[in-house]
Protein backbone atom coordinates (compact mmCIF):
# COMPACT_ATOMS: atom_id res chain seq x y z
CA UNK A 1 0.00 0.00 0.00
CA UNK A 2 2.95 2.66 -0.04
CA UNK A 3 1.85 5.53 -1.34
CA UNK A 4 -1.99 4.93 -0.95
CA UNK A 5 -3.72 5.98 1.61
CA UNK A 6 -3.98 3.48 4.78
CA UNK A 7 -6.88 1.34 5.31
CA UNK A 8 -8.73 2.62 7.99
CA UNK A 9 -6.13 5.81 8.19
CA UNK A 10 -6.17 9.24 6.62
CA UNK A 11 -2.89 9.92 5.31
CA UNK A 12 -0.28 7.74 3.48
CA UNK A 13 0.60 9.50 0.18
CA UNK A 14 3.99 10.43 0.97
CA UNK A 15 4.62 6.76 2.76
CA UNK A 16 6.80 4.21 0.95
CA UNK A 17 5.24 1.97 3.54
CA UNK A 18 2.52 1.63 6.57
CA UNK A 19 3.22 2.31 10.25
CA UNK A 20 4.82 -0.22 12.05
CA UNK A 21 3.17 -2.64 14.44
CA UNK A 22 4.35 -0.56 16.97
CA UNK A 23 2.94 3.01 15.50
CA UNK A 24 -0.30 1.55 15.31
CA UNK A 25 -0.39 -0.05 19.25
CA UNK A 26 0.61 3.12 20.88
CA UNK A 27 -1.41 6.01 18.29
CA UNK A 28 -4.44 3.72 18.03
CA UNK A 29 -7.42 5.65 19.49
CA UNK A 30 -10.64 3.34 18.57
CA UNK A 31 -10.71 1.86 21.93
CA UNK A 32 -11.71 4.90 22.85
CA UNK A 33 -12.91 7.51 20.63
CA UNK A 34 -15.68 5.25 19.41
CA UNK A 35 -17.60 7.16 22.27
CA UNK A 36 -17.66 10.01 20.02
CA UNK A 37 -18.97 8.16 16.53
CA UNK A 38 -22.14 10.09 16.49
CA UNK A 39 -20.98 13.58 17.38
CA UNK A 40 -18.23 12.40 13.95
CA UNK A 41 -21.12 11.51 11.75
CA UNK A 42 -23.42 14.42 12.94
CA UNK A 43 -20.54 16.72 12.18
CA UNK A 44 -19.99 15.07 8.75
CA UNK A 45 -23.89 15.77 7.45
CA UNK A 46 -23.23 19.79 8.78
CA UNK A 47 -19.89 19.79 6.77
CA UNK A 48 -21.45 17.57 3.37
CA UNK A 49 -23.84 20.63 3.53
CA UNK A 50 -21.32 23.08 3.86
CA UNK A 51 -19.75 21.64 1.09
CA UNK A 52 -23.14 21.46 -1.11
CA UNK A 53 -23.51 25.12 0.05
CA UNK A 54 -19.63 26.19 -1.25
CA UNK A 55 -19.96 23.97 -4.95
CA UNK A 56 -18.00 21.21 -3.76
CA UNK A 57 -21.03 18.25 -4.18
CA UNK A 58 -23.74 18.25 -6.31
CA UNK A 59 -27.59 18.26 -4.67
CA UNK A 60 -27.04 14.68 -5.26
CA UNK A 61 -24.13 13.91 -4.30
CA UNK A 62 -24.72 15.66 -0.70
CA UNK A 63 -28.17 13.55 -0.55
CA UNK A 64 -26.42 10.21 -1.62
CA UNK A 65 -23.65 11.05 1.55
CA UNK A 66 -26.28 12.32 3.95
CA UNK A 67 -28.43 9.45 3.80
CA UNK A 68 -25.68 7.61 3.93
CA UNK A 69 -24.28 9.05 6.99
CA UNK A 70 -27.92 8.95 8.64
CA UNK A 71 -27.58 5.12 8.21
CA UNK A 72 -24.03 4.58 9.59
CA UNK A 73 -24.94 6.79 12.63
CA UNK A 74 -28.06 4.44 12.79
CA UNK A 75 -26.01 1.11 12.85
CA UNK A 76 -23.28 2.75 14.88
CA UNK A 77 -25.92 3.33 17.42
CA UNK A 78 -27.22 0.03 17.46
CA UNK A 79 -23.57 -1.22 17.86
CA UNK A 80 -24.05 -2.87 14.62
CA UNK A 81 -20.83 -0.96 13.34
CA UNK A 82 -17.75 -1.39 15.37
CA UNK A 83 -14.20 -0.10 14.46
CA UNK A 84 -11.76 -2.69 12.79
CA UNK A 85 -8.13 -3.28 14.23
CA UNK A 86 -6.76 -1.71 11.10
CA UNK A 87 -9.10 1.52 11.90
CA UNK A 88 -6.45 4.37 13.54
CA UNK A 89 -8.96 6.30 15.02
CA UNK A 90 -12.86 6.69 14.81
CA UNK A 91 -12.60 9.42 11.90
CA UNK A 92 -10.46 6.98 10.04
CA UNK A 93 -12.78 4.44 10.67
CA UNK A 94 -15.88 6.24 9.26
CA UNK A 95 -14.00 7.41 6.37
CA UNK A 96 -13.42 3.69 5.16
CA UNK A 97 -16.98 3.00 5.88
CA UNK A 98 -18.23 5.52 3.82
CA UNK A 99 -15.61 4.73 0.99
CA UNK A 100 -16.83 1.02 1.31
CA UNK A 101 -20.39 1.86 0.91
CA UNK A 102 -20.07 4.55 -1.49
CA UNK A 103 -16.55 4.15 -3.42
CA UNK A 104 -13.65 5.86 -3.31
CA UNK A 105 -15.20 9.04 -5.62
CA UNK A 106 -17.84 10.11 -3.45
CA UNK A 107 -16.72 8.88 -0.32
CA UNK A 108 -13.57 10.61 -0.84
CA UNK A 109 -15.28 13.83 -0.89
CA UNK A 110 -16.10 14.70 2.98
CA UNK A 111 -12.68 15.38 4.14
CA UNK A 112 -12.39 18.40 1.76
CA UNK A 113 -11.77 21.46 4.10
CA UNK A 114 -11.37 20.03 7.23
CA UNK A 115 -9.23 18.21 9.77
CA UNK A 116 -8.89 15.50 12.53
CA UNK A 117 -7.98 18.48 14.56
CA UNK A 118 -11.07 20.58 14.34
CA UNK A 119 -12.83 17.79 14.41
CA UNK A 120 -11.86 16.09 17.37
CA UNK A 121 -12.01 19.57 19.30
CA UNK A 122 -15.38 20.15 17.78
CA UNK A 123 -16.63 16.62 18.87
CA UNK A 124 -14.98 16.56 22.09
CA UNK A 125 -17.11 20.05 22.96
CA UNK A 126 -20.19 18.49 21.36
CA UNK A 127 -19.92 15.03 23.77
CA UNK A 128 -19.17 17.58 27.08
CA UNK A 129 -22.22 19.82 26.04
CA UNK A 130 -24.39 16.77 26.86
CA UNK A 131 -22.44 14.90 29.67
CA UNK A 132 -22.55 18.56 31.49
CA UNK A 133 -26.14 18.25 30.70
CA UNK A 134 -26.67 14.78 31.87
CA UNK A 135 -24.47 15.03 35.13
CA UNK A 136 -26.26 18.78 36.16
CA UNK A 137 -29.44 15.69 36.64
CA UNK A 138 -27.37 13.81 38.62
CA UNK A 139 -26.38 16.31 40.86
CA UNK A 140 -29.69 17.61 41.08
CA UNK A 141 -31.26 14.28 42.42
CA UNK A 142 -28.34 14.08 45.18
CA UNK A 143 -28.80 17.63 45.87
CA UNK A 144 -32.93 16.83 45.89
CA UNK A 145 -32.06 13.48 47.70
CA UNK A 146 -30.53 16.12 50.11
CA UNK A 147 -33.58 18.16 50.71
CA UNK A 148 -36.16 16.05 51.03
CA UNK A 149 -33.88 13.89 53.86
CA UNK A 150 -33.79 17.29 55.25
CA UNK A 151 -37.54 18.13 55.19
CA UNK A 152 -38.04 14.51 56.62
CA UNK A 153 -36.28 15.53 59.89
CA UNK A 154 -36.73 19.72 60.07
CA UNK A 155 -36.34 19.69 63.83
CA UNK A 156 -33.96 17.26 65.18
CA UNK A 157 -30.84 18.22 66.89
CA UNK A 158 -27.49 16.60 66.39
CA UNK A 159 -23.94 17.60 67.48
CA UNK A 160 -22.61 20.37 65.46
CA UNK A 161 -18.58 20.17 65.38
CA UNK A 162 -15.35 21.95 64.89
CA UNK A 163 -12.05 20.25 64.55
CA UNK A 164 -14.36 17.32 65.11
CA UNK A 165 -14.86 17.64 68.85
CA UNK A 166 -18.30 18.81 70.45
CA UNK A 167 -18.97 22.71 69.13
CA UNK A 168 -22.42 23.68 69.46
CA UNK A 169 -25.92 22.12 68.90
CA UNK A 170 -26.98 22.29 65.31
CA UNK A 171 -30.40 21.08 63.25
CA UNK A 172 -29.61 18.11 61.33
CA UNK A 173 -31.51 19.50 58.56
CA UNK A 174 -29.30 22.16 58.63
CA UNK A 175 -26.09 19.98 58.30
CA UNK A 176 -27.52 18.25 55.69
CA UNK A 177 -28.55 21.15 53.58
CA UNK A 178 -24.59 22.18 53.91
CA UNK A 179 -23.95 18.64 51.56
CA UNK A 180 -26.01 20.32 49.00
CA UNK A 181 -25.33 23.87 49.00
CA UNK A 182 -21.84 22.52 47.68
CA UNK A 183 -23.59 20.40 45.36
CA UNK A 184 -25.66 23.27 43.95
CA UNK A 185 -22.22 25.52 43.03
CA UNK A 186 -20.81 22.02 40.77
CA UNK A 187 -24.13 22.41 39.32
CA UNK A 188 -23.55 26.57 38.53
CA UNK A 189 -20.06 25.90 37.44
CA UNK A 190 -21.37 23.42 34.65
CA UNK A 191 -23.96 25.71 33.93
CA UNK A 192 -21.37 28.29 33.11
CA UNK A 193 -19.14 26.51 31.35
CA UNK A 194 -21.94 26.28 28.79
CA UNK A 195 -21.23 29.20 28.07
CA UNK A 196 -17.29 28.62 26.73
CA UNK A 197 -18.80 25.84 25.17
CA UNK A 198 -20.96 27.41 22.74
CA UNK A 199 -18.15 28.25 20.17
CA UNK A 200 -17.77 26.09 17.34
CA UNK A 201 -14.00 24.57 16.39
CA UNK A 202 -15.33 23.91 12.92
CA UNK A 203 -13.59 25.11 10.12
CA UNK A 204 -10.66 25.80 11.91
CA UNK A 205 -9.02 22.95 9.68
CA UNK A 206 -5.44 21.66 10.78
CA UNK A 207 -4.50 25.01 12.20
CA UNK A 208 -5.05 27.72 9.78
CA UNK A 209 -7.99 27.87 8.56
CA UNK A 210 -9.33 26.47 4.89
CA UNK A 211 -8.65 27.76 1.36
CA UNK A 212 -12.12 26.82 0.39
CA UNK A 213 -14.61 29.37 1.75
CA UNK A 214 -16.54 27.28 3.59
CA UNK A 215 -19.26 28.45 5.88
CA UNK A 216 -18.44 27.70 9.03
CA UNK A 217 -21.18 29.95 10.98
CA UNK A 218 -23.88 27.24 9.18
CA UNK A 219 -21.96 24.31 10.49
CA UNK A 220 -21.28 25.63 13.44
CA UNK A 221 -25.52 26.46 14.02
CA UNK A 222 -26.43 23.30 12.67
CA UNK A 223 -24.09 21.70 15.65
CA UNK A 224 -25.76 23.54 17.68
CA UNK A 225 -23.23 25.98 19.00
CA UNK A 226 -23.48 29.73 18.47
CA UNK A 227 -20.74 30.66 16.34
CA UNK A 228 -16.50 29.85 15.06
CA UNK A 229 -13.85 30.15 17.59
CA UNK A 230 -12.23 33.27 16.83
CA UNK A 231 -8.93 31.82 16.61
CA UNK A 232 -8.31 28.47 14.49
CA UNK A 233 -5.04 28.53 16.12
CA UNK A 234 -6.56 28.53 19.59
CA UNK A 235 -9.47 26.34 18.14
CA UNK A 236 -7.04 23.43 17.66
CA UNK A 237 -4.55 23.49 20.06
CA UNK A 238 -6.39 24.45 23.33
CA UNK A 239 -8.35 22.20 25.52
CA UNK A 240 -8.88 24.49 28.57
CA UNK A 241 -13.15 23.70 28.47
CA UNK A 242 -11.91 19.96 28.51
CA UNK A 243 -9.82 21.18 31.69
CA UNK A 244 -12.74 22.99 32.86
CA UNK A 245 -14.73 20.34 33.06
CA UNK A 246 -12.71 17.92 34.80
CA UNK A 247 -12.28 20.45 37.50
CA UNK A 248 -15.97 20.64 38.36
CA UNK A 249 -15.89 16.90 38.14
CA UNK A 250 -12.58 16.53 40.63
CA UNK A 251 -15.11 19.81 42.91
CA UNK A 252 -17.80 17.16 43.19
CA UNK A 253 -15.29 14.26 43.91
CA UNK A 254 -14.37 16.55 46.77
CA UNK A 255 -18.05 17.41 48.21
CA UNK A 256 -19.28 14.02 47.51
CA UNK A 257 -16.25 12.47 49.73
CA UNK A 258 -16.84 14.79 52.43
CA UNK A 259 -20.94 13.95 52.22
CA UNK A 260 -19.59 10.45 52.41
CA UNK A 261 -17.18 10.34 54.99
CA UNK A 262 -20.23 11.80 57.81
CA UNK A 263 -22.13 9.14 56.23
CA UNK A 264 -19.31 5.93 57.08
CA UNK A 265 -19.15 7.75 60.81
CA UNK A 266 -22.63 7.87 61.64
CA UNK A 267 -23.77 4.84 60.64
CA UNK A 268 -20.78 2.93 63.11
CA UNK A 269 -22.38 1.83 66.39
CA UNK A 270 -20.56 4.62 68.40
CA UNK A 271 -22.79 7.42 66.44
CA UNK A 272 -25.68 5.41 65.42
CA UNK A 273 -27.33 8.26 63.82
CA UNK A 274 -28.25 6.35 60.34
CA UNK A 275 -28.95 3.07 59.18
CA UNK A 276 -28.01 1.98 55.55
CA UNK A 277 -30.73 0.52 53.83
CA UNK A 278 -30.04 -3.90 52.68
CA UNK A 279 -30.14 -2.53 49.10
CA UNK A 280 -27.44 -0.16 49.17
CA UNK A 281 -24.63 -1.66 51.24
CA UNK A 282 -22.58 -5.36 51.14
CA UNK A 283 -22.06 -7.73 53.59
CA UNK A 284 -18.61 -9.20 54.51
CA UNK A 285 -17.14 -12.70 52.93
CA UNK A 286 -16.26 -13.61 56.69
CA UNK A 287 -18.06 -11.77 59.04
CA UNK A 288 -21.69 -12.53 58.69
CA UNK A 289 -22.45 -9.78 61.28
CA UNK A 290 -21.79 -6.75 58.81
CA UNK A 291 -22.87 -4.05 56.99
CA UNK A 292 -20.74 -2.08 55.17
CA UNK A 293 -21.42 1.54 53.67
CA UNK A 294 -19.37 0.64 50.11
CA UNK A 295 -21.43 3.01 48.71
CA UNK A 296 -20.29 5.78 50.43
CA UNK A 297 -16.70 4.11 50.82
CA UNK A 298 -16.72 3.89 46.89
CA UNK A 299 -17.84 7.47 46.84
CA UNK A 300 -14.92 8.93 48.97
CA UNK A 301 -12.57 6.60 46.74
CA UNK A 302 -13.21 7.47 43.17
CA UNK A 303 -12.89 10.72 44.29
CA UNK A 304 -9.15 10.30 44.03
CA UNK A 305 -9.04 9.32 40.26
CA UNK A 306 -11.31 12.51 39.71
CA UNK A 307 -8.35 14.62 40.99
CA UNK A 308 -5.78 12.04 39.32
CA UNK A 309 -7.64 13.31 36.03
CA UNK A 310 -7.32 16.53 36.34
CA UNK A 311 -3.97 16.99 37.31
CA UNK A 312 -3.02 14.75 34.33
CA UNK A 313 -4.66 16.64 31.60
CA UNK A 314 -2.78 19.85 33.10
CA UNK A 315 0.31 18.20 33.12
CA UNK A 316 0.00 17.21 29.37
CA UNK A 317 -1.47 20.80 28.43
CA UNK A 318 1.87 22.35 30.36
CA UNK A 319 4.43 23.38 27.72
CA UNK A 320 2.63 22.37 25.10
CA UNK A 321 3.52 24.57 21.63
CA UNK A 322 0.68 25.48 19.17
CA UNK A 323 -0.92 24.62 17.58
CA UNK A 324 -2.06 20.46 17.82
CA UNK A 325 0.16 18.12 18.91
CA UNK A 326 -0.44 14.84 19.24
CA UNK A 327 -0.37 14.60 22.83
CA UNK A 328 -3.44 16.13 22.85
CA UNK A 329 -5.49 12.63 22.25
CA UNK A 330 -4.77 12.36 25.82
CA UNK A 331 -7.66 14.73 26.57
CA UNK A 332 -10.16 11.83 25.77
CA UNK A 333 -9.69 9.20 28.64
CA UNK A 334 -9.80 11.43 31.53
CA UNK A 335 -12.88 13.10 30.20
CA UNK A 336 -14.76 9.75 29.19
CA UNK A 337 -13.38 8.39 32.96
CA UNK A 338 -14.45 10.89 35.37
CA UNK A 339 -17.81 11.55 33.59
CA UNK A 340 -18.48 7.71 33.38
CA UNK A 341 -17.56 8.19 37.26
CA UNK A 342 -19.77 10.36 38.50
CA UNK A 343 -22.30 8.60 36.11
CA UNK A 344 -22.03 5.36 38.31
CA UNK A 345 -21.03 7.24 41.53
CA UNK A 346 -24.59 10.12 42.08
CA UNK A 347 -27.03 7.68 41.13
CA UNK A 348 -25.55 5.18 43.95
CA UNK A 349 -25.14 7.86 46.26
CA UNK A 350 -28.96 9.69 45.68
CA UNK A 351 -30.24 5.82 46.48
CA UNK A 352 -28.32 5.26 49.40
CA UNK A 353 -29.58 8.68 50.88
CA UNK A 354 -33.30 8.27 49.42
CA UNK A 355 -33.23 4.67 51.50
CA UNK A 356 -31.31 5.16 54.52
CA UNK A 357 -32.83 5.74 58.45
CA UNK A 358 -32.72 8.10 60.76
CA UNK A 359 -32.44 7.43 64.34
CA UNK A 360 -33.55 11.22 65.79
CA UNK A 361 -32.89 9.82 69.15
CA UNK A 362 -29.39 8.98 69.12
CA UNK A 363 -28.69 12.56 66.98
CA UNK A 364 -30.53 14.73 70.22
CA UNK A 365 -29.02 12.55 72.81
CA UNK A 366 -25.31 13.74 72.32
CA UNK A 367 -26.54 17.43 71.61
CA UNK A 368 -25.33 18.98 74.32
CA UNK A 369 -22.52 17.02 75.25
CA UNK A 370 -19.19 19.21 75.22
CA UNK A 371 -20.47 21.75 77.15
CA UNK A 372 -21.64 22.87 73.68
CA UNK A 373 -24.22 25.27 75.26
CA UNK A 374 -20.95 27.21 76.82
CA UNK A 375 -21.39 29.93 73.74
CA UNK A 376 -24.82 31.08 74.83
CA UNK A 377 -23.67 31.50 78.25
CA UNK A 378 -21.58 34.27 77.14
CA UNK A 379 -23.53 36.18 74.59
CA UNK A 380 -26.17 36.07 77.43
CA UNK A 381 -23.56 37.88 79.36
CA UNK A 382 -22.94 40.32 76.68
CA UNK A 383 -26.55 41.38 76.07
CA UNK A 384 -26.06 41.70 79.91
CA UNK A 385 -23.58 44.45 78.87
CA UNK A 386 -20.29 42.70 79.41
CA UNK A 387 -17.20 42.66 77.24
CA UNK A 388 -17.09 39.33 75.40
CA UNK A 389 -13.39 39.27 76.23
CA UNK A 390 -14.83 38.74 80.17
CA UNK A 391 -17.85 37.03 79.08
CA UNK A 392 -16.08 34.11 77.67
CA UNK A 393 -13.73 34.12 80.61
CA UNK A 394 -16.72 33.39 82.73
CA UNK A 395 -17.74 30.52 81.06
CA UNK A 396 -15.13 29.43 80.73
CA UNK A 397 -14.53 29.19 84.12
CA UNK A 398 -18.32 27.76 84.57
CA UNK A 399 -16.98 24.99 82.49
CA UNK A 400 -14.19 24.06 84.14
CA UNK A 401 -15.92 24.00 87.47
CA UNK A 402 -18.08 21.75 86.36
CA UNK A 403 -15.59 19.70 84.84
CA UNK A 404 -13.72 19.58 88.13
CA UNK A 405 -16.95 18.27 89.58
CA UNK A 406 -18.21 15.87 86.99
CA UNK A 407 -21.18 17.88 86.43
CA UNK A 408 -23.67 19.59 83.69
CA UNK A 409 -23.30 23.45 83.78
CA UNK A 410 -27.57 23.18 84.57
CA UNK A 411 -26.16 21.69 87.83
CA UNK A 412 -24.05 24.72 88.86
CA UNK A 413 -26.21 26.14 91.97
CA UNK A 414 -26.81 29.81 92.79
CA UNK A 415 -23.62 30.06 94.88
CA UNK A 416 -21.32 28.46 92.37
CA UNK A 417 -22.50 31.49 89.89
CA UNK A 418 -22.27 34.09 92.33
CA UNK A 419 -18.42 32.48 92.63
CA UNK A 420 -18.17 33.04 89.14
CA UNK A 421 -19.80 36.37 88.00
CA UNK A 422 -22.12 38.40 90.10
CA UNK A 423 -24.40 39.00 86.70
CA UNK A 424 -25.11 35.18 86.12
CA UNK A 425 -28.45 33.95 87.35
CA UNK A 426 -29.71 30.67 88.37
CA UNK A 427 -33.14 31.20 85.81
CA UNK A 428 -30.97 31.71 82.81
CA UNK A 429 -28.79 28.35 83.49
CA UNK A 430 -32.20 26.68 84.10
CA UNK A 431 -33.11 28.45 81.12
CA UNK A 432 -30.53 26.80 78.87
CA UNK A 433 -31.44 23.74 76.30
CA UNK A 434 -30.79 22.60 73.05
CA UNK A 435 -34.21 24.26 71.93
CA UNK A 436 -33.41 27.56 73.28
CA UNK A 437 -29.74 27.70 71.51
CA UNK A 438 -31.41 26.49 68.24
CA UNK A 439 -34.35 29.07 68.46
CA UNK A 440 -31.76 31.76 69.34
CA UNK A 441 -29.86 31.39 66.24
CA UNK A 442 -32.67 32.48 63.63
CA UNK A 443 -30.55 34.71 61.42
CA UNK A 444 -29.34 33.94 57.85
CA UNK A 445 -28.06 30.76 57.07
CA UNK A 446 -28.26 30.09 61.03
CA UNK A 447 -29.47 26.47 62.81
CA UNK A 448 -33.00 27.88 64.18
CA UNK A 449 -35.89 25.91 62.70
CA UNK A 450 -37.39 29.51 61.16
CA UNK A 451 -33.75 29.84 59.53
CA UNK A 452 -33.12 26.05 57.97
CA UNK A 453 -36.76 26.15 56.65
CA UNK A 454 -36.21 29.62 54.92
CA UNK A 455 -32.48 28.18 53.40
CA UNK A 456 -34.84 25.04 52.44
CA UNK A 457 -36.74 27.24 50.43
CA UNK A 458 -34.08 29.08 48.86
CA UNK A 459 -32.74 25.94 48.12
CA UNK A 460 -35.50 24.55 46.40
CA UNK A 461 -35.48 28.38 44.46
CA UNK A 462 -32.04 27.98 43.20
CA UNK A 463 -32.58 24.36 42.31
CA UNK A 464 -35.42 25.96 39.68
CA UNK A 465 -33.28 28.21 38.40
CA UNK A 466 -30.20 26.50 37.61
CA UNK A 467 -32.85 23.73 35.85
CA UNK A 468 -33.99 26.14 33.86
CA UNK A 469 -30.92 27.24 32.94
CA UNK A 470 -30.11 23.88 31.81
CA UNK A 471 -33.01 23.15 29.75
CA UNK A 472 -32.59 26.61 28.09
N1 LIG B 1 -7.00 11.01 17.51
C1 LIG B 1 -6.61 12.37 17.46
C2 LIG B 1 -6.90 13.09 18.76
O1 LIG B 1 -7.60 12.55 19.55
C3 LIG B 1 -7.36 13.03 16.37
C4 LIG B 1 -6.60 14.13 15.76
C5 LIG B 1 -5.42 13.57 15.08
N2 LIG B 1 -4.75 14.55 14.31
C6 LIG B 1 -3.57 14.34 13.80
N3 LIG B 1 -3.06 15.25 13.08
N4 LIG B 1 -2.93 13.23 14.02
O2 LIG B 1 -6.46 14.18 19.02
Amino acid sequence: MAGDTGEGALWGGRFSQGPSPEMVALGQSTGFDWVLAGYDLTGSIAHAHALEKAGYLTASEAATLVTELHAVKEQVEQGLIVPQASDEDVHGALERILVENLGAELGGKLRAGRSRNDQIATLIRMYLRDQVAHVSELLLAVVDALATLAAAHPNAPMPGRTHLQHAQPILFSHHLLAHAWPLLRDVDRFAHLRTRLSLSPYGAGALAGSTLGLDSQAIAQELGFEAPMANSIDATSSRDVIAEALYVCAQVGVDTSRLAEDLILWSTAEFGYITLDDAFSTGSSIMPQKKNPDIAELARGKSGRLLGNLTGLMATLKGLPLAYNRDLQEDKEPLFDSMNTLGLVLPALRGLLDTLGVNEQALAARATDGFSLATDIAEWLVQQGMSFREAHEVSGRAVAMCEQRGIDLQDLSGEDLASLSPVLTVEMIQGLSVESALDARSGVGGTAPSAVAAQHEALRAQMKVLRAALAS
